[in-house]
């Protein structure tokens, strides 16, 4: 008994006894007994290195952080200018979301340039994965493909090359000998992970881990090692959905908040290259219950149709759905409008949705959500040639947004001939006019009633 623990397969937290709830990430049910692990043996990475000098911070500012650019459209602009030779990224998803796609692309687009690139594989066969590069185009002799799970078989084969970049397909597939544990499992995660920290700091080649995120937690999730590497990349989507969103929740060489969105094809992933006119393509317009929102990920604006249906409810708790937004959120927006705009959805099943597929948590986003909401409602719509952004307050206040020129701009680029915005930033020079909103009681004048002419 004394050297079993339970572990938090998500987070990794250590406990004595089972827990219900994580006291680590929040996770319920994420608790498994296991074996701890071995602690004797401290890999070269752990051990404190010697002869490290103290540097000025000019000299280190000094020289430059190299990038290896992947060629991926996007991808580059979310690691903050390509891959830094010497670190070691996650990227994190769900089964089939397209990882093993996305990675199978930038090795081949490496090899292609000149360098090795090794796709080592514990989950599929190198003929599967093969066709895959069949599929995607990606047919290149320097693309070498490792059918392996033990870390130690792969990193004595990785002696013997130069690689470029070294994929591993998954994390949760590698197996290091010496640690007692099965596959996927924490203590295994992490020892596999440290290793490949230690080959890619000493080789200095860029490591990308491939992490499944699951919902059962049975196997060790991703979280546990957002300390350990340098940049966490995930990719999302909507089952049912082309649309792939690519961001870096972690990233020690660039920012977080770019976006990159790509689209899955029968060739592969391809990065999606008007996103707002992508995500507009099939909206209707004149339909009560849509309004237009202009999101800013990152250095990228974004428009995007945001759409809500407030039908009278047949049941005691009326329902609350939300797609691609934060569902308290829009809890919170409804307690608002309801409050400060008098318009009560309290016998109706509310849905809000993201058109596309895409998940966004802006908080500029909630004008366009409660625009929808009253237009739906109210069963008026609101200008088609509308697009509207603004953060809304507990008391009903519509606070400024940042970058609210930039916003207008790629509104006026895509055709859209008015904006509703908050007063603050409406008083700044826009590019279209600007129907200035101070507080959600001003909402209702946006609805368009019938026999009146458009964008007033
Ligand atoms: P995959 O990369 O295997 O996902 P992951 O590694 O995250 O589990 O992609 C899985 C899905 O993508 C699968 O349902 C097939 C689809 N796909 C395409 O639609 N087009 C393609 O060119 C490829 C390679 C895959
Ligand atoms: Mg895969």
């Amino acid at each position: 008994m004394a050297d079993i623990v339970f572990f938090c397969t998500s987070c990794g937290h250590e406990s004595g006894k089972w827990l219900g709830q994580c006291p680590g990430c929040g996770e319920w049910n994420s608790f498994a007994e296991q074996p701890s692990a071995p602690r004797k043996r401290k890999t070269a990475a752990a051990r404190p290195r010697r002869g490290a000098r103290a540097v000025p911070v000019t000299e280190a500012a000094a020289t430059p952080i190299e990038r290896l650019e992947t060629g991926l459209d996007g991808l580059d602009r979310v690691l903050g200018g390509g891959l830094v030779p010497g670190s070691l990224l996650l990227l994190a998803g769900e089964p089939g979301i397209g990882k093993s796609t996305l990675l199978l692309q930038v090795a081949a687009a490496l090899a292609r340039r000149g360098g090795p690139v090794v796709y080592v594989t514990g989950e599929e066969s190198a003929d599967q994965i093969a066709l895959r590069a069949k599929r995607i185009d990606g047919l290149h002799p320097q693309l070498l493909l490792l059918p392996e799970t033990s870390c130690e078989a792969v990193l004595a084969q990785l002696e013997a090359i130069e690689p470029t970049l070294v994929v591993v397909d998954s994390v949760q597939t590698a197996v290091l000998d010496e640690v007692e544990a099965v596959a996927g499992s924490v203590s295994q995660v992490r020892q596999v992970a440290s290793r490949f920290q230690h080959l890619a700091k000493t080789r200095g080649v860029p490591v990308v881990l491939v992490g499944h995120v699951t919902k059962d937690g049975m196997i060790a999730g991703p979280k546990l090692l957002e300390h350990l590497v340098d940049v966490v990349m995930s990719l999302e989507g909507e089952p049912g959905h082309d649309l792939r969103a690519l961001r870096a929740g972690k990233n020690r060489f660039g920012t977080v908040a770019e976006l990159a969105l790509y689209s899955m094809t029968g060739r592969g992933l391809e990065p999606v290259q008007n996103a707002s006119a992508w995500l507009l393509e099939d909206r209707r317009s004149g339909a009560s219950g849509s309004a237009v929102a202009v999101a800013l990920e990152g250095t990228v604006p974004l428009l995007v149709e945001v759409q809500a249906l407030a039908a009278p409810s047949a049941l005691g708790t009326p329902r609350r759905v939300a797609q691609g937004l934060d569902s308290s959120r829009l809890a919170l927006l409804l307690a608002v409008l309801e409050r400060h705009a008098g318009v009560g959805f309290g016998d109706r099943d509310v849905f809000v949705n993201l058109v596309g597929g895409l998940s966004l948590r802006e908080p500029a986003l909630d004008l366009a959500v409660a625009a929808a909401l009253i237009s739906s409602a109210a069963d008026l719509p609101l200008a088609s040639e509308l697009a509207v952004f603004g953060e809304i307050g507990l008391l009903g206040e519509v606070r400024a947004v940042s970058r609210a020129a930039e916003r207008v701009r790629e509104a006026a680029a895509l055709g859209f001939g008015r904006v509703a915005v908050p007063s603050r930033d409406a008083n700044g020079k826009l590019g279209l006019p600007a129907t200035p909103i101070s507080t959600v009681a001003d909402l209702p004048m946006l609805l368009q009633r019938s026999g009146e002419p458009e964008g007033r």
